[in-house]
């Protein structure tokens, strides 16, 4: 890359600020993309494919972008494909979310995820995320919103009240999460909504929302050499960071690069914009037809088996404090470099097969790699990984660079990791058929 690491760094920085919720990180996303020349399909309408480089979006949250491959006979070689996450571990609303308890005005959230909750109290928050509305006429809209200005807080409990907290410190999901928003409740809360969403002469209703609470504080690069990131979301928008820019960069690509960007991750990808669905597949199958005039399942096949796919998603660097929770044999540190994931139960997609491939890439890109597996008294994460391996029938290797307090509301990865692996992205997007010879 023409940037330094630390540039590319705070470029994830001003991503990541940019994108509180799943909606807002794809419409950053488009954003990058419509600037960088590419096309938008929609997918209720024909496809026609003018120029090489087009994304598709799914429920608002899920993205896939492509650029076609310079070979003559459309995707011949085979897709080279990076996976990623758009969601994080979150605070979601409900749906009636506003009551008033003791004076004070709260409201109502749910879990969303497997976050490290006592981590969201006593943070300043702000609310972000979707609203559904109709007119009188009754048409129905979305639109995203993101009320920066009107800030809520989780106040922890004194300590006199509870002094085994440090030894303890249990979070009750239905009692300890609902945040304060204001003393008292507030007179005509349905005008409140629609000067704060539409301006006081909006005329439509919500309806119904997605809106999710979300940390005010920017991130930075922190450690005395500036080798941190310490950012929310890191997991897993750095790895999205990374795919976008290499894809953006990959202007002449031998092979079809995709990009597929997924929601849901943190709660299983069972959705129709998860990676559990068939979205991926959809948008793969009406590449092929499109490019090539006509679909036939038995060139697919093909082009399916040649193909190749990288699942990115952050992984556990060992932490100093707690070297007890790792396998000490596989040391990871922050800064070392790119992390291939294995588990034996196939928790991770890496294979004997793939993970060489991926050396090979870290090889080509001049960038060290370290090996994660976890210890074997310990359950072992998974990601989107299994799943698209599933979902496609092709390779899969599971990476990720290393960070410290993953699902924490701020969480922290290294400066030159994430340099490294968008140098790999960009490596693999830009060669030929990954393949290996059967002797
Ligand atoms: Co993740």
């Amino acid at each position: 890359m023409d940037i330094s690491s630390n540039d590319f760094a705070r470029d994830l920085i001003r991503f990541i600020d940019a994108s509180p919720t799943p909606f807002h990180a794809v419409r950053e996303v488009k954003r990058r993309l419509d600037e960088a020349g590419f096309h938008e399909l929609k997918e209720s309408e024909r496809w026609a494919l003018d120029g090489k480089k087009h994304y598709v979006i799914r429920g608002g949250s899920s993205l896939i972008a492509f650029v076609l491959g310079s070979e003559t006979q459309p995707c011949h070689s085979g897709f080279k494909i990076i996976g990623a996450h758009t969601d994080s571990p979150t605070l979601k609303l409900k749906p009636r979310y506003r009551y008033e308890q003791s004076g004070c005005f709260q409201f109502g959230v749910e879990p969303y995820g497997g976050g490290i909750w006592r981590t969201w109290l006593d943070r300043d928050l702000f609310i972000a995320g979707r609203v559904v509305t109709q007119k009188p006429d009754g048409t129905i809209s979305s639109h995203l919103v993101r009320l920066d200005d009107m800030i809520l807080s989780i106040p922890g409990q004194a300590i006199h009240l509870q002094r085994d907290v440090n030894e303890k410190g249990e979070i009750n999901s239905q009692t300890d999460i609902p945040p304060i928003a204001a003393l008292e409740n507030i007179e005509n809360l349905e005008q409140l909504n629609k000067m704060l969403l539409f301006g006081p002469t909006a005329n439509r209703r919500v309806t119904s929302s997605s809106l999710f609470l979300c940390d005010t504080q920017k991130g930075i690069i922190s450690g005395i050499n500036g080798e941190f990131i310490r950012v929310g979301r890191l997991d897993d928008l750095a790895s999205c960071h990374q795919a976008l820019a290499a894809l953006i960069r990959s202007e002449k690509t031998p092979s079809t690069c995709v990009v597929s960007l997924y929601d849901n991750e943190e709660v299983g990808s069972e959705s129709a914009q998860g990676a559990g669905g068939p979205f991926l597949l959809n948008v793969l199958e009406r590449l092929v037809e499109t490019a090539a005039g006509v679909f036939r399942k038995n060139d697919f096949q093909r082009v399916l088996s040649k193909s190749f796919c990288i699942s990115a998603d952050m992984a556990h660097a060992t932490h100093p404090n707690h070297m007890d929770k790792h396998e000490i044999r596989h040391t990871i540190r922050v800064g070392s470099g790119p992390v291939i994931k294995w588990n034996a139960d196939q928790h991770y997609a890496t294979s004997d097969i793939t993970s060489a491939v991926f050396y090979n890439l870290c090889r080509l890109s001049g960038v060290k790699y370290q090996v994660f597996v976890s210890r074997s008294d310990l359950r072992c994460g998974s990601t989107i990984g299994p799943i698209m391996a599933t979902r496609l029938g092709i390779p899969v290797v599971d990476v990720g660079i290393p960070m410290f307090a993953m699902h924490s509301i701020r969480e922290q990865c290294g400066v030159e990791d994430h340099f490294a692996m968008e140098k790999v992205f960009e490596t693999f997007f830009s060669r030929g058929q990954e393949k290996v010879i059967e002797e």
